[in-house]
Parts: C-alpha cells; sequence; structure tokens
C-alpha cells in the first residue's frame, strides 16, 4: 500500500501550480481593512475591485448595528443545532417568506451557503430514474451535485442546440424527470444564460429548470429581482436559487419553488439537515438587507450607473470584456503569453494599487487569462478614473494592443 500522503509534497491536484509555489499572491492573498472600495494589500492601499459587494452593503452601519443586537440578544451561535431538530425560528422562517415574495415564488428554503444549497437543492431532485442536463460552464457548486449523481449530460456552454441534443439523449436514456441547471449570470465571463431559448425548450421536453443566479440576485432586473425578471421569464425558472454573499454581502444562500417543491427539498436536502441552523445574527442582518434593498432601489441603479462607466472605459482602451452583459467585468489581457498575463496583474496591484482578480487555469481554460473585476454601488467616479488611468498606463509600459 502506498501513504496516502505522498501526493502532499508533489505536483498534481487541483490549483497544483499555486500549492507548489506555495503562492499567496493569487490563491490566498491577505487583503486587509473593512471590506469595501479601498482596502489594505501587502502595506499598500488599493482600490478593491474584486469582492463581490454589489449594493456597496457590507460596511452598510446599520447592518452592524443589527448584527451587534443579534449577538448582543441571543449569542454568536444561536440557534444551536439543525432546522430539522432544534435549530429553527420564527425569523428564519420569515426570512424565507420575504425571499419567496422576493423571488415571486411560493415558498423558499435557507441554506447555510450557497454552495452547499445547491448541492442539497440539486441532489435532492434527482432520484434514480432522473438526470441532470448541465451547462459546461456551471460553477463548481453545481457540477459538484452532477458528479454526486453520476446522472447528468453536459451541454456546451450556453447553446441550445447543444442543449436540444442533451435533451434529446436525455429522454432516450432515462425514464424519469430531467432538471436543466444553468447560472443565470454567469460569473466569471458575466454573460447571462439565454433564459427564453432555455425555457422555450425545457417546455418542449418537459424538463425542469434550475437557475443558480448567485450573481443576477440582487443586481438584475427590476429592484435586483434577479435575471428571471432582467428577461421577464421569472414565472417559468421552476426553482431559483440565489446567494446571500454577494449582493446581500453575508453568508448563506435559498432556493425558492412551487410550495410541494420547496417541502420536498426541505426533506430532503441532506446538505441542510445534517447541518447546524444559520445563526441568528446573519437571519437578523439578511432581514435588514432586505429592507433596505426593497427601499433603496437606487443602490441598483447606481451599481449599473457604475458598471456602465467603468465597462465603456475600458472598451475605449481598446480591451476585449468579451460578452459580458452584467456588472461581471471579465477582462481578457491580451497575450497568449500566461506569464505576461500575470505580470499585468502584479504591476495594477503592486505599481498602481489596483485590486484586480486574476482567473487562469483551471477555472477557466488554459492559456487565457483574464482580470475579473466587480464595479459595486460604492465605487466612486475618481475611482473610476484612477482605475481607468493604471490599465491605459499598464498597457503602454507592457507594449500590449
Ligand atoms: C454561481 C455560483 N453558485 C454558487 C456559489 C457558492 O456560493 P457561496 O459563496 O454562497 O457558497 C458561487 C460563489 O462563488 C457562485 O458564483
Amino acid at each position: 500500500m502506498r501513504d496516502l500522503f505522498a501526493k502532499c509534497g508533489k505536483e498534481g491536484g487541483y490549483f497544483s501550480r499555486f500549492r507548489m509555489m506555495r503562492d499567496r499572491y493569487f490563491a490566498l492573498p491577505i487583503i486587509e481593512g473593512m471590506p469595501g472600495t479601498h482596502m489594505t494589500f501587502k502595506g499598500r492601499k488599493v482600490i478593491q475591485w474584486a469582492i463581490n459587494n454589489y449594493l456597496g452593503l457590507v460596511d452598510r452601519p446599520e447592518l452592524i448595528e443589527v448584527a451587534r443586537e443579534a449577538a448582543a440578544k441571543w449569542g454568536v451561535g444561536a440557534p444551536m443545532g439543525s432546522r430539522f431538530m432544534t435549530g429553527n425560528t420564527e425569523r428564519h422562517t420569515e426570512l424565507e417568506r420575504r425571499l419567496a415574495k422576493f423571488s415571486d415564488k411560493e415558498s423558499a428554503i435557507l441554506f447555510n451557503y450557497g454552495y452547499l444549497g445547491v448541492i442539497g437543492t440539486v441532489t435532492s431532485m434527482i432520484g434514480k430514474d432522473d438526470v441532470i442536463v448541465i451547462d459546461k460552464l456551471a460553477h463548481a457548486s453545481m457540477m459538484d451535485a452532477a458528479f454526486s449523481t453520476r446522472q447528468f449530460i453536459p451541454f456546451r456552454h450556453n447553446d441550445l442546440e447543444s442543449l436540444e441534443r442533451a435533451l434529446k439523449r436525455a429522454s432516450r436514456l432515462h425514464e424519469g424527470g430531467v432538471l436543466v441547471v444553468v447560472e443565470g449570470v454567469y460569473g466569471m465571463t458575466g454573460d447571462l444564460a439565454d433564459l427564453p431559448g432555455i425555457i422555450e425548450l425545457k417546455n418542449k421536453y418537459g424538463a425542469r429548470l434550475f437557475v443558480d443566479d448567485a450573481h443576477g440576485f440582487g443586481t438584475m432586473g427590476k429592484g435586483g429581482g434577479g435575471t428571471g425578471f432582467h428577461y421577464g421569464v421569472q414565472d417559468s425558472i421552476d426553482i431559483y436559487f440565489g446567494t446571500f454573499a454577494k449582493a446581500f454581502a453575508a453568508i448563506g444562500g435559498f432556493s425558492s419553488a412551487r410550495d410541494d417543491v420547496v417541502e420536498y427539498i426541505r426533506f430532503n436536502a441532506r446538505t441542510q439537515i445534517f447541518a447546524k441552523s444559520l445563526p441568528m445574527v446573519v437571519v437578523e442582518v439578511l432581514l435588514k438587507a432586505m429592507d433596505i434593498v426593497e427601499s433603496e432601489p437606487e443602490l441598483v441603479e447606481k451599481l449599473w450607473e457604475n458598471t456602465r462607466k467603468l465597462q465603456d472605459g475600458l472598451r475605449e482602451l481598446g480591451f476585449d470584456l468579451g460578452n459580458t452583459a452584467s456588472p461581471v467585468t471579465p477582462v481578457y489581457i491580451p497575450t497568449s503569453d500566461i506569464e505576461t498575463g500575470i505580470r499585468f496583474i502584479h504591476k495594477m496591484r503592486d505599481e498602481k494599487g489596483i485590486f484586480i482578480s486574476g482567473v487562469m487555469y483551471p477555472v477557466i481554460p488554459k492559456g487565457v487569462l483574464l482580470a475579473r473585476m466587480i464595479p459595486t454601488a460604492a465605487h466612486t467616479d475618481e475611482d473610476i478614473e484612477e482605475t481607468l488611468k493604471a490599465f491605459r498606463e499598464v498597457r503602454d509600459e507592457m507594449g500590449l494592443l
């Protein structure tokens, strides 16, 4: 028998390159200070473009105050135990009612993490004769759900012909039902699922549709209702999913759907049944965050105003932003040499004080490096101007474009 640990000192495994380099720059960087538009990286003040604080809620004093009050009243961990056993409260139920209403569905169920919510929801719906039809670019949580059921057929990203072939294969090979699994806004590339086309096909074949709208919940459509509202098709999404880790600047997630479907998930989603309940501090903060989002539609408007300014400015400088149609702003570094791309990110962070993420294989295909930026409602015109100036200078200093 080989030693299980033998692989740990060698190349191999996910993110091998960064592990071998003991990288703490692209993987596991330490960014200090209150999260927001200005933070500290390696002792230097930077403009922060890498956190999903879309509506600028993360440092809102009212939310911090609610958390303080909730902790003083109930402690940090309350309620203890899983919802199923001892961890249920009227406030958890109230939050579910608010989320169901916000997403225009009959019922909702809370999860402790978006990641576990996706896995719990999708796996609970897939019985032994059922099958998942999944977009190849879907987030790791959906992929992991699919892998764990071992009953899935992938289709090419947002390609309706490929989806139709997958649906035909699914109905030929499986006797049960089909769950089509997509993102609303693709989190790395910012493009939207072609929901109208996907809905037409899922109706044609009698499938059901799950939309993970992690990046669309709170940012897309009127009042931030989500990508379904953006297209006017929210009614046709069978299971809607959102996380609180992005626009709502907290932690956790939810699925919403028809009442009987949510009740089925509630009694079958192992990632929630066998896990401790979401803490009261988080539940109270989320209820308050919902008040803010519902009463301040200008936050979503400001997010979009900043998104347009940043994206128009980058395009004017000659950068390729792919097919983004959301605030997610992928800047494809114009080089086929990954080392040049890495140098670009270093110069932006260390010389110009602009913190952007570098995204590369295995998160996206080999040989491409993209700088991913998240504009928020809290960024100012000066932040945007200083950032565009830095992009122009680094572009010229490196002789790109
Ligand atoms: C599309 C998508 N789904 C699910 C998740 C997981 O959500 P959470 O961070 O709340 O666990 C993410 C987070 O990156 C995501 O982008």
